[in-house]
């Protein structure tokens, strides 16, 4: 009954192109029972369909994520990791599962600044090949949280990626355009096509087009397989492990090592919380800095409101140059504090009871200028630098327990190590520390101290899972995929539905902004740009255009139901039932 239950909802079986296929993009839709909104439709797909096989939205979530690894291999995967939160309403309890990578036991803090080579070869080195690799820990992560928060058995939950994975799947847009610009970058000489072999063979169609009506057949299979049969020991011990540390220990040129997998454990932590607007936000600890700036932007808003504006945020018209403003100034005060303390707080001392506390946001709100934006030094608790992927998907059922849970292998295919055989794609995480000091990562984030390398340490990371509580029941659910992005669309997102009342599909596909207080650029979406630019270069912003801030996925639960949106800008589509 259960396999008819998958089939039927994952792949179809009679009708060219599949059931999820045919509903992709249809998902304005209210559902009475539950919801998940995933940036591929077959991805939402698979948690309906264990949903609807008796699974919680624990399992949900679960079934989503390995159904990722199949449909967004470039973006997450088994050979990554990531952050989920999760709502218990029956038992009023949140928790969040923290399976982010961490460095090597072997890794230093100078591990790239020592190479030999150019900057640009020594720079590269956390980003491509063996050495950019963390410790995965995806696996570990999601193989805990069915056996400690699920209802169904992993064999069950893994089931729809085991069955994509065999079955093979359609190649949509987004797998399109992720394959044109890689194949684009293998002509300018930036993908080495012998050293990245196996993924221009796995994962690109041997460097050819992929063709009109192709299917995509995961070489992960396999793995999948191994995975299903014997848990975590399926990845990290066995011939998997072995494969795994041929090519990115020792021998490949990485310093990974089997100890290294065999030590990979998720941990529990509690979520950051704060009240806003009448709502309990629940986002995530570190190593994410993306909850510690979500909390402090909430926090900022509500004192703004309380001692600058005397009126709601959201009587500000919504997008007009001043909201836009204030939102900016917010979101610099936030990245400011980000470059400055956070890391993993495991490792380093991470000022988090003052970085959340209102009467710091209370100081810094005060700080903001109503007309003009302010010199670097101004934000946060600036001290000079000493020299100094992703895939999201939410769940909830009508019973208001709530899942966010993001993932990621970086960069686009993550490091471009495939394991052979296995076909996993490999992280760059490395890159998410402060690699070099002094230099800014890939994403342009300056990073301190409190975020280099260490042995077993976590880089920082700004994936920002976040659900909003009220009345014990969780009612609105949100994250994004897209660097440091991620923490100001999430913000946005969550923005939107609170204050100004809005459904997923509306507050996700609104035009957003970006600031992350260095480099000095406020980007605007197309529309906002046209909308509000000239006028925001008034207040002394620096503004530029960008095609596409970030993909969210966001679910809400209302007296008349459950609502959920995929971004359009990502292809994704929402499924309930
Ligand atoms: O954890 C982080 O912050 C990054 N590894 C996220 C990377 C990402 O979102 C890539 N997406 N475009």
């Amino acid at each position: 009954m259960l396999c008819i239950i998958l089939v039927i909802a994952i792949s179809g079986t009679t009708r060219s192109g599949t059931a999820a296929e045919q509903t992709a993009g249809v998902d304005s839709k209210v559902y009475p029972n539950a919801v998940v909104a995933a940036d591929h439709p077959l991805a939402s797909a698979a948690g309906i369909a264990i949903l609807k096989a008796g699974g919680n939205v624990v399992d949900a979530a679960v079934a989503t994520s390995f159904a990722l690894s199949v449909l967004r291999p470039a973006s997450c995967g088994l050979g990554g990791g990531g952050f989920m939160v999760i709502w218990d309403a029956e038992q009023q309890k949140s928790m969040v599962i923290d399976y982010r990578e961490r460095a090597p036991a072997a890794a230093t803090p100078d591990m790239y600044s020592r190479l030999p080579g150019t900057d640009a070869q020594r720079q590269l080195a956390s980003r491509q090949g063996p050495l950019a690799v963390a410790v995965p820990c995806n696996v570990a992560g999601l193989c805990y949280a069915v056996k400690e928060y699920g209802k169904l058995d992993l064999k069950t939950v893994m089931q729809p990626a085991i069955l994509m994975a065999r079955r093979g799947v359609p190649i949509n847009d987004h797998m399109r355009s992720v394959q044109k610009s890689m194949l684009a970058r293998m002509k300018q000489g930036k993908l080495d096509q012998k050293e990245f072999q196996p993924l221009i063979d796995e994962y690109l169609n041997h460097g050819k087009p992929w063709e009109e009506k192709a299917r995509f057949f995961s070489p992960q299979l396999k793995v999948l397989e191994l995975i299903a049969e014997n848990g975590r020991a399926g990845f990290y011990e066995g011939p998997v492990a072995d494969a795994i540390v041929a090519t990115c220990g020792k021998q490949g040129g990485g310093i990974l090592t089997l100890q290294d997998l065999k030590d990979t454990e998720p941990i529990i932590r509690k979520p950051l919380t704060t009240s806003f607007d009448g709502y309990q936000i629940l986002t995530m600890p570190p190593p994410s800095s993306g909850g510690i700036a979500i909390i402090e932007s909430f926090n900022m808003i509500d004192a703004l409101e309380k001692q600058v504006l005397k009126h709601p945020f959201a009587d500000l018209k919504f997008h007009s140059p001043q909201e836009l403003h204030y939102l900016t100034e917010v979101m610099k005060h936030a990245f400011a504090d980000r470059a400055e303390y956070l890391g993993d707080a495991d490792f380093v001392p991470v000022p988090l009871e003052r970085l959340t506390d209102p009467k710091y946001a209370s100081r810094l709100a005060a700080r903001i200028d109503a007309k003009q934006t302010k010199k670097l030094k101004d934000y946060g608790r600036y001290i000079p630098p000493k020299d100094s992927g992703t895939s999201h998907l939410s769940v909830m059922d009508a019973a208001g327990n709530a899942v966010a849970c993001t993932e990621t292998i970086n960069l686009t295919f993550g490091s471009y190590v495939v394991i052979p055989k296995y076909g996993i794609v490999m992280n760059n995480e490395m890159d998410d520390f402060a690699a070099i000091p002094g230099k800014p990562n890939a994403f342009g984030l300056l990073q301190s101290k409190a975020n280099e390398i260490e042995p077993g340490k976590k880089p920082l990371s700004s994936m920002s899972p976040t659900i909003a509580v009220k009345d014990g029941k969780a009612v609105f659910s949100a994250g994004a995929s897209g660097g440091p992005r991620i923490i100001s669309s999430t913000l946005q997102v969550m923005l939107n539905m609170i204050i100004f009342g809005m459904e997923p599909e509306q507050a996700v596909e609104s035009p957003r902004i970006h600031h992350q207080w260095v480099p000095e650029d406020l980007l605007l979406e197309q529309v906002l740009y046209k909308q509000a630019g000239e006028q925001l270069k008034q207040f002394g912003h620096t503004i530029k255009k960008s095609s596409s801030l970030a993909a969210t996925q966001a679910v809400s639960r209302q007296s008349d139901g459950l609502r959920g949106h995929s971004d359009t800008r990502k292809h994704g589509a929402a499924a309930g039932y």
